[in-house]
Parts: structure tokens; C-alpha cells; sequence
């Protein structure tokens, strides 16, 4: 006998009254269990993001989550771990730079990542992109790398908040993924079951993020500070821009590409940027407070602990990429400067030529996305090629170019350079 019904809770919910702390745990547990039907789930996503959820329904709904599946300790580790967790953007690979940055000062990084679905891609995508490189790997061999190398990029196990697995499915085909009590409780959820000790929270803003706008992205930023202080997570949160893409490249091995670049001590200057600080960030939560991380790439140090990465799990740190078979440029028709590239419009053309995946079993191209030779801000000349469409089906490019309409300008004065880092929040 259920002590509850899954229709009382709809309805509760429905107009606007708060749930209790025992019909939260009973419905996701009984949903984990099958009880609760998805039909039934989905009414109840629906009424969360049109009457929201109180603090303390948040906080119990992501304990809920939590506590559906495994809780993962590195306790025994004997290092410091902290972690990092973007809510996604176009362009978005400072976790592969990171992770072996962080690595460098002898602090455990274990980041559990996931797969790009929409727009926004996905760490491990990108990193299956690099020959032989594996995803999923057990938790004892998780913990051998984290010893050995410092560093893990990798898929979370099955039994890891498998509540939120089910909902995020659901939340994606029924509209309710653009929610700050649904995001939030996921995201947290599963960050406090990894078991980490410290948590930088890199909250986009822009076109290509989930939070449009600033003060949307500070509510989302401000519940997952306090969901992770709360569970005895050190969380501090960044709001950083999204409103243009993040560096050069964007698509699976193109990102990949960019990436080796910053870890040889090169790479686009927002991409830089930003990965340093994050680091910095990232390394304050572990006590170190004075790190020299730029040195830390110009000096070879960081390279090292990647390319021990992806040897650990498989990858050949020296092959080549995979390269897409069509490509197509975008050329200026004039002189002047990029005055505006939208963050969106780039992720959807790369999305669409191949990148990304509509639903979550098709395949994704490696090779497939956009490199933009001229980012925003940037003086161009007639002639220029501004930017290159790849991909291994040239009946995509239609469609790619379709998106890009109006996503960019080519004007006379640049406006000022967008800043990185727009808040932070901890
Ligand atoms: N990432 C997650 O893990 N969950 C969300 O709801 C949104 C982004």
C-alpha cells in the first residue's frame, strides 16, 4: 500500500500550495521505482515550473534525488577534491583544460560530465572525439587515475541519483528543462552525491544559456550556493557570459582542438581567461590561494597531467582529430569589425551540421561544428573568411546557414568586449 497518490500531489502542486517533506520523498521515490508513471511526472514538472517551489521544498526534493541512487566518497583518497559544474553553453570546453590545470597543484578533480543534448554540447562528446579515449569507466578504476594522474572526465555510473536521470529525460521532451527549482535540484543532487568536498558553479548568461538574463541566473546561482552549503558542499558560484560563443571553436574535435591549444599555453583570450579563473576558484576552495596558474600552462605542467589523462583512459593524446569531409566558409563582404555574434544562432548551425544530437541515442559527428576565424570585437577586411561550417553531410549546411541568419553582424565600431565574468555569488 502507497502512502500517498500520486494525483493529490499533482493537484497540490497545481494550485500553488506547498508540497511536504513526506509526499516529496514518497513521490520520487515511487516515480524511481516505476509507481509514479512518466505521464504523471511530467504533469508534475509542469506544475513546479508555473508555481515554482519554496526553499525548503528545493532542498528536499534534491536530498529526494540524492538519496535515489549511490553516494560516492573519496574520503580515502587522501588528496583535496574539488570539482566544477557548467550549466552548459556554445563553445563551452574550459572542463578539458580544467580538470589537468587544477590537477597540476596536486588537488584531485573528478569530474563527472555528461552528453550534449540541444544546442549546448557535451564534455564527453568532445572528448570521444580523441582516438581509443573511454567514457565510462568503473568506480575502482576512477579512483586509480584520480590517485595516480589527479584527474577524471568521465560518465557518472548508473547508479548515481538515478531520479534525476529519469526526470531530466522527461523534463527535455515536455519543456520544463528552464526552471530554476528543476535545474537547481539537479544539478545539485547529483554534485552532492559525487561526494565532493568543493564545488565552482559556472552559471551561464545569455542567448546560448539556459538563463537569459542576470537576474534569472543570479536566483539559479544563489539556490545551488545555498543547496550546496547546506549538504556541507563549499560552493561559490560564477555568472559568466554566454551571450556570444566561448572562444574559437565550436563542435566536438574542434573543441578538443582549442582546448590543446590553452593547455600549450596559447588559445582564444576568453577562453583563457575564463578557464584561469575558474582554477583560481577551484584551487581557493582546496586552500590554495596564491597559485600561478598561468604559469602553470605556459610552463608545460598542465599539458603533462592531460595528456596522462587521456592516456589513463584509453586516448592517444597524439593522434590526430577527426577532421570533417565537406567544409564551407562564410567570407566578409566588407571592411569592418564583428560587432555581434549570437551565442544561440552558432549553437544551433553547429548543432545542426552534426555536432549535437536531437535525441539522446543518435550519434554525433566529431568533426562537425564551426570555427570562427573572426570573433566578436574582431577588425576584418573584404575578403576574410570569417568563419568555417564543417561536417561530414553537406545537406546540412542549408539548414546551418539558415541559423546563422542574423546572428552576426558586420558593422563600423566594435562595441565594448562583453566581460567574462559578470558575478559572483558564495
Ligand atoms: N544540467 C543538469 O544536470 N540538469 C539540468 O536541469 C540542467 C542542466
Amino acid at each position: 500500500m502507497e502512502s500517498f497518490d500520486a494525483v493529490d500531489i499533482i493537484r497540490t502542486k497545481r494550485d500553488g500550495e506547498v508540497l511536504t517533506p513526506e509526499q516529496i520523498d514518497w513521490v520520487i521515490d515511487a516515480y524511481t521505482r516505476g509507481v509514479v508513471a512518466d505521464e504523471q511526472m511530467s504533469a508534475l514538472a509542469m506544475a513546479i515550473f508555473l508555481q515554482g517551489m519554496t526553499r525548503e521544498e528545493i532542498a528536499r526534493w534534491t536530498l529526494a534525488m540524492m538519496n535515489s541512487g549511490e553516494k560516492m566518497s573519496f574520503a580515502d583518497l587522501g588528496k583535496r577534491t574539488t570539482d566544477k559544474h557548467s550549466t552548459g553553453g556554445v563553445g563551452d570546453k574550459t572542463t578539458l583544460p580544467l580538470a589537468p590545470l587544477v590537477a597540476s597543484f596536486g588537488v584531485a578533480v573528478p569530474q563527472l560530465s555528461g552528453r550534449g543534448l540541444g544546442h549546448t554540447g557535451g564534455t564527453l562528446d568532445k572528448l570521444e572525439s580523441i582516438p581509443g579515449w573511454q567514457a565510462s569507466i568503473d568506480n575502482d578504476r576512477l579512483m586509480r587515475i584520480l590517485a595516480d594522474v589527479g584527474c577524471v572526465v568521465c560518465a557518472p555510473g548508473a547508479g548515481l541519483a538515478p531520479a534525476d536521470k529519469k526526470l531530466y529525460a522527461l523534463r527535455d521532451i515536455t519543456s520544463t528543462v528552464d526552471c530554476v527549482p528543476l535545474i537547481a535540484s539537479s544539478i545539485m543532487s547529483k554534485k552532492i552525491a559525487e561526494g565532493t568536498s568543493a564545488l565552482v558553479l559556472d552559471v551561464k548568461v545569455g542567448s546560448g544559456a539556459f538563463m537569459k538574463d542576470l537576474d534569472h541566473a543570479r536566483e539559479l546561482a544563489q539556490t545551488m550556493v545555498d543547496l550546496g552549503s547546506d549538504a556541507g558542499v563549499n560552493t561559490v558560484a560564477l555568472l559568466t557570459d554566454m551571450g556570444k560563443p566561448l572562444g574559437r571553436g565550436i563542435g566536438n574535435a574542434l573543441e578538443v582542438k582549442e582546448s590543446v591549444e590553452v593547455l600549450a599555453g596559447g588559445g582564444p583570450a576568453d577562453l583563457v581567461e575564463l578557464t584561469c579563473t575558474l582554477a583560481r576558484e577551484m584551487l581557493a576552495l582546496a586552500g590554495i590561494s596564491d597559485a600561478d596558474v598561468e604559469a602553470a600552462l605556459s610552463d608545460g605542467r598542465a599539458m603533462d597531467h592531460w595528456r596522462r589523462m587521456i592516456e589513463a583512459q584509453g586516448g592517444d593524446p597524439d593522434a590526430e582529430l577527426p577532421v570533417a569531409r565537406h567544409t564551407h566558409d562564410i567570407v566578409a563582404d566588407r571592411d569592418g569589425v564583428l560587432t555581434h555574434t549570437d551565442a544561440l544562432a552558432f549553437g544551433v548551425a553547429s548543432w545542426r551540421l552534426g555536432a549535437g544530437r536531437a535525441r539522446k541515442e543518435d550519434p554525433v559527428q566529431a568533426g562537425a561544428g564551426i570555427w570562427m576565424h573572426k570573433t566578436q570585437g574582431e577588425k576584418v577586411r573584404k575578403g576574410d573568411v570569417l568563419f568555417t561550417l564543417h561536417t561530414d553531410t553537406p545537406e546540412r549546411f542549408d539548414r546551418a546557414l539558415d541559423s546563422l541568419e542574423g546572428g552576426w553582424t558586420l558593422g563600423d565600431d566594435a562595441a565594448q568586449a562583453p566581460q567574462i565574468v559578470l558575478d559572483r555569488i558564495g
